[in-house]
């Protein structure tokens, strides 16, 4: 939330809005763990009479001290000045719930800033619209979430913009190889997502962040990742090279299925731009499930801890089952395969969603999804419930045969995401769907 205090002005003389009460980081020489600071960070009860809780702002706009207050605050809003808005003005570019809201996505990351947005795509939507020009060559991993596929190559083809990929697993070679054929042109982003959608297949961004170096040398490309599927806890990407990290906080970090909502999270020289195009199209989070997301982050890690510990024991109990052929988990990972070695570099946990292939096809899969019992069929990842699907005939239904074909999205694939139920109860469940297959 914005630093200013009620009686002391500026250097022109223009009286800022309240201070907040500094946060206490550390004690002692401790520094303390997004765990604790989830509670309090980013807000001063002081400026709320004394609410433990921050209020829901439900306000469009923010009055100003005074016309000459008013001004410096467009002034920082536009880039006239910089350094950014220094206060409150309009809600299409900030607002209390919000900017509490980004100070504690940001403490996941040690990030230096944070945004939120509407939707984990109007994030994504906004850092590329805030980086590509007509010409530009956009690299990507691949695959990635289907709409973002369709943002790159149809949406951002119209306007004459490029994209190139390299698959999910690519090795330094591999990756060398596309970056110099992009370097042709220019480059303004590469964009992961690991582990990807829908096959979690996993990149490796410290390769990825040594290859532009290498190719592309001080003014290299800006790395942008997609981490909805294993942070903020399991995956930090801005510690293995990334410049920007993307979350749909629709999934984990919303955590209930209750909410729409999107995230970025980087330094501030990255986010600027960023935050520029946001308050000129409009994509920031609304307050309300601003307010319901910093609710969720405070059970961020017991309830991500507590689906990782399910998602093990469900997978160890799903594993070598007479009726599944694989199950594609994090945790079964091939010990000294090159995802293996990905895994140990980058991530500290498998994760919860994971692809269940079942011996057979569409018919198996569908009488297994259909004889579920607390296990619910539906889209979606990362909620506190256990969701099952069919990516094949569902989230993937569009996708030509082929390349479903490349990515494993075969008939006999049921995705899975589990969540905080109690894992006995969730293997019971698996059991008796698996006999009325
Ligand atoms: C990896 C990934 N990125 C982005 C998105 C888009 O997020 P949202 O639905 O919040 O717009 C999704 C949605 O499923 C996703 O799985």
């Amino acid at each position: 939330m914005d630093e200013t205090n009620e009686t002391e002005s500026d250097l022109t003389g223009v009286p800022l809005r309240r201070r907040r009460k500094q946060d206490v980081l550390e004690i002692g020489g401790r520094r303390l763990q997004p765990s604790t600071l989830m509670m309090g960070h980013g807000y001063s009860p002081a400026l709320s009479e004394g609410a433990l809780k921050p209020p829901i702002f439900l306000t469009s706009t923010f009055v100003f001290e005074s016309a000459a207050a008013g001004k410096r605050h467009f002034e920082g809003v536009t880039g006239i000045r910089p350094g950014g808005a220094e206060g409150l003005v309009y809600s299409r570019f900030n607002g209390p719930n919000q900017e509490i809201l980004e100070d504690r996505l940001a403490i996941w990351e040690d990030a230096e800033d944070a945004l939120s947005f509407s939707s984990g795509m109007s994030a994504i939507a906004t850092v590329l619209l805030a980086n590509v020009r007509p010409g530009d060559t956009i690299v990507h991993s691949a695959p990635l979430y289907a709409a973002t596929e369709t943002l790159i190559a149809k949406i951002l083809g119209r306007f004459g913009v490029h994209w190139l990929d390299f698959p999910a697993g690519a090795t330094r070679q591999e990756i060398d190889a596309v970056l110099t054929r992009a370097n042709a042109g220019r480059v303004p982003l590469i964009y992961l997502e690991s582990p990807a959608n829908p096959t979690n297949a996993l990149v490796d961004v410290e390769a990825v962040r040594a290859s532009s170096e290498a190719i592309f040398g001080e003014d290299r490309p800006l790395i942008v990742i997609d981490n909805t599927f294993l942070g903020p806890l399991w995956q930090k990407p801005l510690q293995h090279g990334a410049d920007l990290v993307i979350y749909s906080l629709t999934k984990y970090a919303g955590g209930h299925s209750d909410l729409v909502a999107g995230g970025a999270v980087g330094s501030k020289a990255a986010l600027g731009p960023v935050r520029a195009m946001r308050n000129t199209i409009g994509t920031i989070t609304d307050p309300h499930s601003a307010w319901m997301l910093m609710r969720s982050l405070e059970t961020l890690e017991l309830r991500m801890s507590r689906a990782g510990e399910n998602a093990a024991k469900v997978c160890a109990s799903l594993r070598g089952h007479p009726k599944v052929e694989h199950v594609g988990y994090l945790g079964f990972l091939e010990e000294g395969s090159r995802q293996a070695d990905i895994y140990q570099r980058h991530c500290s946990g498998a994760g919860s969603t994971f692809s269940l292939y079942l011996k057979g096809g569409e018919r198996e899969a569908f009488a297994f999804l259909d004889a579920l019992k607390i296990a619910k069929l539906a889209v979606s990842l990362g909620g506190t419930e256990t969701l099952a699907s069919h990516p094949a005939a569902m989230t993937h239904i569009s996708v030509a045969a082929a390349r479903k074909e490349e990515l494993g999205i075969s008939d006999n694939l049921v995705r899975i995401s589990i969540g905080v139920e109690d894992a006995d109860d969730l293997i019971a469940d698996f059991d008796q769907a698996l006999k009325a297959v």
